[in-house]
């Protein structure tokens, strides 16, 4: 079952979170390859994957994954920090289809600073992970990196909550180490984050940067599709699954995706692991 010998290019991509964060990944890498088609699964039954252990981190994600494969996706993109950095290494020996992951943009901001002070914010389990402190180790390169690890944020995005009093509190206590530190740029280290992104910019003003890693995995996506001569040629329809409240997932993303939800989002289907 986790062999797939025989790939063709006209399959969807599978992309999976634990909730909606994973849909900030997914618009970056269609609007770089409009010709694909997805399949997106969120395992908000499980949701948050946060604060979990590393057992059941991989657990969890490699129950997705064979939803995936069974649903016959070419390759998978984790859009979920907390499953790339605790159990990429994990998926990637025991599933032979291509795997790509999303993890905090460490290099970029490393690259970008002119102060030479950054921050990685993300979920906790994210942050207490030794992918991200090698990540720091590998990329940092002489500056100074602070971790934040927090999981009020992503609660809040993934009911639906990217604006007003409850986000203003979430982000001024979570990002309270912006004002007496020389930071400038902010990796943004949980899918769930990007939609929250107007209201953080506020907090922390106009001369700090903040980056995403939508782009980069689109472009990832792309050469990897390149390499392995998968690129489709036409879209189909995409569908998204979730595990969890079927009418509740559409209205979350409703609320999150705004006027583009109609343009994005044609099929949502309930997902049942356990079968
Ligand atoms: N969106 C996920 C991430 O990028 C995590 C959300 C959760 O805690 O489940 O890490």
């Amino acid at each position: 079952m986790n062999n797939q010998p025989y790939l063709p290019a006209d399959r969807s991509i599978g992309v999976f979170d634990s909730g909606v964060g994973g849909l900030s990944i997914l618009t970056a890498v269609k609007e770089l390859l409009p010709n694909e088609s997805f399949v997106y699964l969120a395992d908000q039954k499980n949701n948050p994957y946060g604060g979990r252990s590393v057992s059941e981190i991989k657990k969890l994600s490699s129950k997705v994954i064979e939803f995936l494969i069974d649903k016959k996706v070419k390759l998978v993109i984790v859009a979920c920090n907390t499953v790339s950095v605790n159990a990429i290494d994990y998926l990637r020996s025991k599933f032979s289809i291509p795997i790509i992951a999303v993890v905090p943009v460490v290099k970029t901001i490393s690259e970008k600073t002119k102060t030479g002070e950054v921050l990685v914010l993300s979920t906790p389990a994210t942050a207490k992970s030794q992918y991200l402190k090698n990540l720091i180790k590998k990329f940092s390169n002489g500056k100074k990196v602070h971790v934040v690890g927090t999981s009020r944020l992503e609660h809040l995005a993934e009911k639906g909550i990217i604006t007003g009093p409850k986000v203003k509190s979430a982000i001024k206590a979570s990002l309270s180490i912006i004002k007496n530190s020389n930071i400038d740029s902010i990796a943004l280290g949980c899918t769930h984050y990007p939609f929250l992104t107007k209201e953080i910019q506020k907090f922390v003003g106009p001369n700090v940067y903040i980056y995403d890693s939508g782009g980069a995995i689109a472009r990832r996506t792309k050469v990897v599709l390149e390499n392995e001569k998968l690129l489709s040629e036409k879209s189909n329809e995409d569908v998204l699954y979730t595990t969890g409240d079927d009418k509740e997932f559409e209205r979350v993303l409703k609320k999150i995706l705004g006027k583009d939800f109609d343009r994005l989002i044609k099929k949502i289907k309930k997902a049942n692991l356990e079968s």
